[in-house]
């Protein structure tokens, strides 16, 4: 494609066109002049099983044969076989509820108004509040940046957010005072990713952290909702992230890999202790045109199916364990890496501009955008990202097929561009 007809694509016109992508292929994005991608983000952090798979193929041509539009409330068969491929094989026990959408954001979104809906429905009128974490992303939505907070996202929009208060990321402590602080009456639920995804470069909590959020929460009739976008369905070498921290949530969100990326899905589960008060008190959810998409529902039954059949999940830890491992090898003595963290196939790096001292790179000089330009350049992939004190990261979620061989060059290209992009800035 030429670069002017590329450069019709950016909404909002930028002075370099957009990449443009011809195929995609097992670990590869292919360019229109023929240079491949290795896809060390995933995308987004979404493709799990690789690019290409003909049996996906194949089950999103028949589902859409079959059925094409239906509205949300009605079963399909794809729609009744998502939930059980889900309930039998993926969700923690008790959790036989589930409900589809287009994406992370929307699922979000409908995760809020369960827990609000569920407290009036228990006739709990005054709970309302979400808390979330300082720093964490849940989406660009309204609501999803207003129980969120990536301060690059949400800038500019801050008169427009409902101001759902805040703890601090770390620290249980500051969850259980804010409860306190809110009148626990008006606070409906905690909301937060068990690993921070966008925001701060897969940052890990300590381990008593999750548990003493779940402690907190109990004590005062605040739902847990665990945010598993991005850290769901195998990402971090578990079902779910949160498994990892030994808590029972009560609303889990999902998306990204619920489809691995080969149609727009997000998911919401939930127990009946959530939904039986708001079915007996004759309340209901609203749904959006295109929930629970029967194509979106085919394809996913079928990307779990084959994340089962080869044993994904645990491949996503061994391998998640060799890239974490090669990378600290390789760069844990970076003079711009401040810090590699994650688990599984969900790996992050802080950036800065001097490990020493720990002084970042200025937000405008855009430094983590500077290397995955560099990688780029070299064949990889890498997915930028960073919110409040991460000024800049580097995330890696890629397919959870790569090999080893696959590892060296994500580790190999990754310290040439941040070399590259430091000594440009520099
Ligand atoms: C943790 C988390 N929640 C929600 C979202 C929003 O999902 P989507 O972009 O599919 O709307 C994301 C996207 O990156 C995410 O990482």
């Amino acid at each position: 494609m030429d670069a002017q007809r590329a450069a019709r694509f950016p909404f909002v016109p930028t002075d370099t066109p957009p990449l443009v992508i011809d195929r995609t292929e097992d670990v590869w994005l292919i360019r229109d002049n023929g240079n491949r991608i290795l896809d060390a983000g995933g995308g987004a952090i979404v493709t799990n099983i690789g690019h290409g798979r003909a049996d996906v193929v194949r089950a999103a041509t028949e589902a859409l044969g079959q059925v094409d539009y239906v509205v949300p409330l009605w079963a399909t068969e794809n729609r009744v076989a998502l939930i059980e491929e889900l309930t039998e094989h993926w969700l923690p026990d008790g959790f036989t509820q589930a409900s589809f959408f287009c994406g992370g954001s929307e699922s979000v979104d409908a995760a809020v108004r369960l827990a609000r809906t569920h407290h009036v429905s228990n006739g709990d009128h005054g709970r309302w509040k979400v808390i979330g974490r300082d720093v964490s992303y849940h989406g660009s939505t309204l609501s999803g940046l207003s129980v969120g907070n990536h301060d690059r996202r949400r800038s500019g929009l801050e008169p427009m957010l409902n101001d759902h208060p805040k703890s601090d990321w770390l620290d249980a402590e500051s969850l259980a005072k804010v409860i306190e602080r809110e009148d626990t009456d008006t606070v409906s639920a905690f909301i937060a990713e068990p690993i921070n995804g966008a925001s701060g470069a897969a940052m890990v909590p300590p381990a008593g952290y999750w548990p003493a959020v779940e402690e907190a929460c109990r004590a005062n009739g605040v739902l847990i909702i665990v945010d598993e976008v991005m850290t769901g369905l195998g990402r971090t070498g578990l079902k779910w992230g949160h498994e990892h921290f030994g808590i029972t949530p009560d609303i889990i969100v999902g998306g990204k890999g619920l489809s691995g990326g080969y149609a727009p899905m997000g998911g919401m589960y939930t127990t009946r202790t959530i939904v039986d008060p708001i079915a007996a008190a004759g309340n209901s959810l609203m749904y959006f045109t295109f929930s629970g998409a029967d194509l979106g529902c085919a394809v996913s039954v079928k990307v779990l199916q084959i994340m089962r059949e080869e044993g994904l999940v645990d491949r996503a830890a061994q391998m998640g364990q060799r890239l974490r491992s090669r990378m600290e090898e390789e760069l844990a003595d970076h003079p711009n890496v401040a810090d590699i963290r994650g688990l599984g196939l969900m790996q992050g790096i802080e950036l800065v501009k001097d490990r020493n001292s720990g002084e970042s790179f200025t937000r405008s000089d855009e430094f983590a955008q500077q290397v995955a330009m560099e990688a780029i350049d070299r064949g990889v992939w890498i997915y930028p990202c960073g919110s409040g004190p991460v000024v800049d990261g580097l995330l890696f979620g890629p397919p959870y097929t790569i090999t080893d061989d696959h590892i060296e060059t994500i580790v190999g290209v990754t310290s040439e561009a941040i070399t590259a992009a430091a000594s440009r800035l520099s």
